[in-house]
């Protein structure tokens, strides 16, 4: 089997994380790992045994690397992402891909206009429990559909200092809104706040409202002394609750309460292993560039919702 030449860029807590799931694939050939900080990139170069980089460019110069993974500072994966499609390189981005919606609208552009595939790291979609809430939804089991409510809270983990709680993790639960309700948001209102952090805001509470009448509630933190992600979805038959940690699914109605049992799946060697089956096979991912880019609007338009007291509508 012809396996997809990866390298990470970025090998932090996360870039590390990526660089042992694709050295465990089958799928994958893990040729190289690129950081500005060389002590890093060598100490995870070794541990994985391929070659070590600072360069992003001379990295980028390798033909056996056809795909990268960019792991960098959420304000500066942009930058490192337009370099790689430029250089001919397929992409997972991680979230929140961009700085800001136009600099993720000329990734789009670029990753088209040079046939590569751009994928965005919304890992919650590869909780196999996600897919059997998407199905309930699609067959109707859960009766129609009236609202999601996602919750996740934990300390702030401190490296993360260059954006805020609501497009390093309550874009997640965007992305996930998006895709359970197959539907766009028509509004956001939200209100965020900082009490820890000095730049960004550290708690945030969005509502989403869509024109079908359903709503999305999120509620994210980093103020919480303990981890909690869940997500509840309301149906006219059935509450079915997902514990993205556990993974463990819970599905409740007027008769009784069943917990349909999923074997744990670790969600970043399901996501890394469809990003290199997708580039081997030419096929589309289930998340794209454009997921990307409309999760990004949303998180800014909560952003800007909560900075000028009112609901934000959405074109
Ligand atoms: N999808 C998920 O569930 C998930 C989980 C954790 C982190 N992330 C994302 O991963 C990214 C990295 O997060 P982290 O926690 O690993 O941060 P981190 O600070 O631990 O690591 C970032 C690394 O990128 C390197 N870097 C910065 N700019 C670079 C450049 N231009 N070229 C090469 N290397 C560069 C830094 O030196 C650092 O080693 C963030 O965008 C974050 O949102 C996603």
């Amino acid at each position: 089997m012809k396996k997809l030449g990866v390298a990470v860029i970025g090998t932090g807590f996360w870039g590390r994380n990526q660089t042992r799931v694709f050295k465990e694939l089958e799928e994958t050939e893990l040729l190289a790992v690129c950081d500005i900080n060389a002590e890093r990139a060598k100490s995870v170069a070794k541990q994985f045994n391929v070659e070590a980089y600072t360069n992003i460019g001379k990295m980028l110069r390798r033909k056996d690397v056809e795909a990268v993974s960019v792991c960098t500072w959420s304000t500066n994966l942009a930058k490192t992402v337009l370099k790689a499609l430029q250089a001919g390189k397929h992409v997972l981005v991680e979230k929140p891909m961009a700085t800001n919606t136009k600099q993720a609208e000329k990734l789009l552009k670029t990753a088209e206009k040079n046939e590569l595939h751009l994928t965005v790291g919304f890992l919650m979609r590869f909780i196999p429990g996600i897919q059997h809430i998407k199905n309930a939804i699609e067959n109707k089991t859960i009766g129609d559909l009236v609202c999601a409510t996602a919750k996740r809270v934990s300390e702030w983990p401190e490296r993360i200092g260059d954006v805020g709680v609501v497009k390093d993790m309550a874009i997640h639960d965007i992305d996930i809104a998006r895709y359970l309700f197959d539907e766009e948001p028509i509004a956001v209102y939200a209100k965020t706040g900082n009490m820890k952090h000095k730049k960004f805001e550290d708690y945030a509470h969005i509502m989403l409202t869509f024109k079908s009448g359903k709503s999305t509630f999120i509620e994210s933190n980093w103020l919480t002394p303990y981890k909690t992600r869940t997500l509840v979805v309301t149906g006219s038959k059935a509450i079915m609750k997902l514990d993205y940690i556990s993974q463990e699914l819970t599905i409740e109605d007027a008769k009784e309460t069943m917990q349909p049992r999923y074997p744990w799946q670790e969600p970043l060697k399901l996501e890394l292993q469809h990003f290199a089956n997708c580039a081997l096979k030419k096929e589309k991912p289930l998340i794209t560039g454009i997921d990307g880019l409309k999760a990004l609007k949303i998180a800014e338009a909560a952003l800007r919702s909560s900075a000028i007291g009112k609901v934000v509508k959405l074109k």
